[in-house]
């Protein structure tokens, strides 16, 4: 991008001058925004691919919506759910579009990102895109004696 000094006795820089450089600013900002946007759709995995294993306790403040039926929470980058059927499900909680945090929908017993709509199933399959990479799914040992669930790959 070129730029022009205007000298201090003529600060004055010309309308068409002004917008053009305004204009190209923005496009430049515009398509960097977009190419780092573009760059990461569906290309990574968004759990990094390291030894997960980790215990909830239900007893805890914030782990009391995984007490309900279509309950959920989100810990460690994992979204734990459990189902209208009592089962608990575990799979990454950043959608594979574009990495935003993924919720639960009971009623449909599917896991949604607000951001572009992708859905996925309980086994982490995409059921409606634009993600085309499936979620990473781990297992869920729930001990209710204990008042624990642990959370595994
Ligand atoms: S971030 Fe685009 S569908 Fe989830």
């Amino acid at each position: 991008m070129e730029t022009t000094l205007y000298p201090m006795d003529n600060a004055a820089m010309p309308r068409h001058e002004f917008f053009r450089l305004v204009g190209t600013s923005i496009g430049v900002i515009l398509l960097t925004r977009c190419t780092a946007g573009c760059s990461r759709q569906g290309n990574e995995d968004p759990t990094p691919s390291q030894k997960i294993d980790f215990t909830l306790r239900l007893d805890d403040k914030i782990n009391e919506n995984l007490l309900v039926k279509g309950g959920y929470v989100v810990a460690d980058n994992i979204i734990i759910a459990q189902t209208k059927d009592g089962k608990y499900v575990a799979v990454s909680a950043k959608c594979t579009h574009q990495g935003t945090i993924l919720t639960y929908k009971s009623v449909e017993n599917q896991f949604y990102c607000p951001l572009h709509l992708s859905r996925f199933d309980t086994a982490g399959k995409v059921i409606v895109g634009p993600a085309t990479l499936p979620l990473t799914v781990y297992s869920v040992d729930s001990n209710f004696s204990a008042g624990t669930i642990r959370v595994h790959n």
